[in-house]
């Protein structure tokens, strides 16, 4: 039996040349270097048994009926899921996978940690201030950031990701460690001296907080309102999981008002939108505070090859009637 794939997107090239090699696969890849639009999908994923979707597609019922009752497996190329209904997905029968993997963690590690740097050392706004021209003589109250040196840093969330954030401030930098997550991770607290708290606590106690959790109906609006009243005025907030686990609104209040310091964002509400406030709509861009990156936490050369090997790995798992390694449902 053939089994027709569509690539929702073109994607780094390993795990599609893995594919390709399989003589039972028939691949198209949607050819432009764009999302791809919402009809185009519907008509595009008709007759496909295996959809390969990124995280801007909602893979929802529209698409599951468009694509007909032969589709049998969505392998999404993200370690989140959120843009899948999986309970629609589950009620059909459909296998849904993702791609978690140790580079990923790695790589979103690794810029959690530059996204701190950037807001406690000032980087972006140094960077702007010296392209400015504006540098004209040392000054020893210039740009006056924070050290990392003796600081507490509060994860909430300590899967891979969040686990590799904190092992690398706590070899590196020596800071201190709050964790919150659903159960304690007595790995992470061995290797790390890492104290679990509850949320509030560790807003309350940390001057970097940053976020690791799933997308979830529990996990929507973790943050608001009430939240940032709880953080340290000098505090930091990051998120380079899912843009509504936090809530934009209160954010720019909280950064307004000077609830907190500042913070760095890989992900937004409203994404790809920056703010999600028509009235409103450069808010975040303006503030001096506030360092943004374009969902770019994952996006190195080997990362993204390995995101699409693990991918493919998923597909091929399946063809063989074999469970697939990173089946989420
Ligand atoms: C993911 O994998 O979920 C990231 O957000 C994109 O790599």
């Amino acid at each position: 039996m053939m089994y027709n794939i569509f690539v929702t997107r073109d994607i780094p090239d390993e795990g599609l040349k893995m594919l390709r090699a399989n003589k039972r696969v028939r691949l198209e890849v949607y050819e432009k270097d764009r999302a791809i639009p919402r009809r185009e999908l519907l008509r595009r994923v008709r007759g496909a048994d295996i959809i390969l979707s990124i995280l801007t597609e909602r893979m929802d019922a529209a698409v599951f009926n468009a694509a007909g009752s032969q589709l049998k497996m969505v392998a999404n190329y993200a370690v989140g899921f959120d843009n899948v209904d999986l309970t629609e997905a589950k009620r059909r029968g459909i296998v849904v996978t993702n791609t978690p993997g140790a580079l990923i963690s790695e790589s979103v590690a690794e810029h959690t940690i530059a996204l701190m740097f950037a807001l406690a050392h000032r980087i972006c706004e140094g960077d702007r201030y010296t392209r400015a021209g504006k540098y004209k003589a040392w000054g020893p109250k210039l740009l006056l950031g924070t050290d990392f040196f003796g600081k507490t840093v509060g994860i909430i969330g300590t899967g891979r990701i969040g686990a590799g954030v904190v092992k690398r401030l706590h070899d590196g930098f020596n800071m201190h460690i709050l964790y919150n997550d659903l159960q304690r991770n007595p790995e992470l607290e061995q290797a790390t001296n890492a104290k679990y708290r509850t949320l509030n606590d560790v807003l309350a106690q940390s001057d970097f907080v940053s976020l690791h959790v799933p997308l979830l109906p529990s996990t929507h609006h973790l943050i608001g309102a009430k939240q940032f009243k709880m953080m340290k005025p000098t505090a930091f907030l990051v998120n380079t999981a899912r843009g509504p686990i936090v809530d934009e609104t209160a954010l720019l209040r909280a950064l307004r008002d000077k609830k907190i310091a500042g913070a760095g964002l890989d992900v937004y509400e409203c994404e790809p939108l920056i703010d999600c406030h028509p009235r409103d709509a450069l808010a975040l861009r303006r503030m001096h505070n506030v360092v943004l990156t374009p969902h770019t936490a994952s996006a190195t050369e080997q990362t993204r090859q390995e995101m699409s090997r693990i991918a493919a790995k998923n597909i091929l798992a399946f063809l063989q009637n074999k469970q697939p390694p990173n089946a989420v449902i």
